[in-house]
């Protein structure tokens, strides 16, 4: 079988990891039998440049004909003064739309060669693994009513609305114990059940979904207390299952208690194909120098090969690779310490195929 794989460089440093990214897998599809085909479309700013719009229609047609997508990363200051509807961003979330990812996998691992490049002390984050499920095709991403209108006084009055409905909430809570029960089958589930409605729904709804699986374990936190306690004490966390927009916020929270956000892959799954991208933006500032990291990048396609296409030593492969070229001490400016030896972006690529 040929997995065909849409690849979505989109903006910024986005160019230059995904490349990275789709030659690790042609390494590790040569060593472990695994053939890969590869087509490449517009996505985000580049696409708006090309197309007048950041979700072209032959995009769309790609990633429904793909077995998986590799996204890099979208946006950058040139189009932020564009309306909503036509911003980077968009393409995004048209495209989580399009495919019904509703489930984005964030795992925030601490490698024990990198616990110094955090800013927290390396005894809190010390053996850290927690995996973000993060709630990915509706809440307040894309509620309704929402958008910005003019009042009768001349004001204006801008809205979103946070909805779930209980179907929604019952397959996300799935997704987080079916995770759990392969890990150390904890589940945090976080609302703001005190003050808003629909989490109360959805905190009522997951533990309803709990009763099958009984060997999990369930908690409910309010999201305030779940960022501080991110800081506080992490160790305490195994899954962490969440509403879109808290999810966005704790998950990029969690990156950082791992020393860099260039490090952490993402799987956006539930739909008929998956995507699978860095969970780090297009970074404009360092775009173009070969400075920019690449392994969040190379782990997302170690996810694809677990979560799409069912390869555990696949993705091992990769995930070991990884492993070796840190532990021989090269680094990426990132996550550069004293004594470490820096590498550019493609190099750090060629060291990771090497490693495979
Ligand atoms: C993310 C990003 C996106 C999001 C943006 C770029 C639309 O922050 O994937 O976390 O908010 O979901
Ligand atoms: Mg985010």
């Amino acid at each position: 079988m040929i997995y065909r794989i849409a690849v979505l460089p989109g903006d910024g440093i986005g160019k230059e990891i995904t490349p990275e990214a789709v030659e690790a897998l042609k390494k590790v599809g040569a060593k472990c039998g695994l053939s890969f085909e590869f087509e490449e479309a517009l996505i985000g700013g580049c696409a708006i440049d090309a197309t007048g719009g950041p979700f072209p229609e032959a995009t769309q047609k790609l990633v429904k004909d793909s077995d998986a997508v590799l996204l890099g990363a979208v946006g950058g200051p040139k189009w932020e003064g564009l309306d909503y509807s036509i911003r980077p961003e968009r393409g995004l979330l048209g495209l989580r739309e399009v495919l019904g990812t509703f489930a984005n996998l964030r795992p925030a691992k601490v490698y024990p060669m990198l616990a110094d490049a955090s800013t927290l002390k390396k005894e809190v984050i010390e053996g850290i693994d927690i995996m973000v499920v993060r709630e990915l095709t509706g809440g307040l991403y894309f509620g309704r009513p929402k958008g910005i209108e003019k009042l009768p006084d001349g004001t204006e009055r801008g809205v979103n609305t946070l909805t779930y409905t209980t179907p929604e909430i019952e397959r996300i809570a799935r997704v987080a114990f079916d995770v759990a029960g392969k890990r150390r089958k904890k589940v945090t589930s976080v609302d703001k059940a005190n003050v808003l409605e629909s989490t109360e729904l959805w905190r009522r709804v997951v533990s309803e979904v709990h009763k099958g699986y009984p060997d999990v374990e369930l908690g409910h936190m309010y999201v305030d207390n779940c960022a501080m306690q991110l800081i506080r004490n992490p160790r305490q966390f195994d899954v962490i299952v969440t509403e879109n927009m808290f999810g966005d916020i704790l998950s990029d929270e969690a990156s950082m208690l791992t020393g860099s956000i260039g490090m952490l892959p993402s799987a956006s799954i539930g739909g008929k194909v998956g995507i699978f991208e860095p969970i780090h933006g297009s970074a404009p500032d360092i775009a173009g120098q070969d400075k920019a990291n690449p392994i969040a990048t190379i782990l997302s396609v170690a996810m694809m090969l677990r979560y799409s296409f069912n390869q555990e030593k696949a993705a091992e492969v990769i995930e070991e690779a990884v492993l070796k070229v840190l532990e021989k001490g090269y680094r990426t400016g990132d996550i550069m310490q004293p004594g470490m030896k820096l590498v550019g972006t493609r190099e750090m690529g060629r060291l990771v195929r090497e490693g495979i």
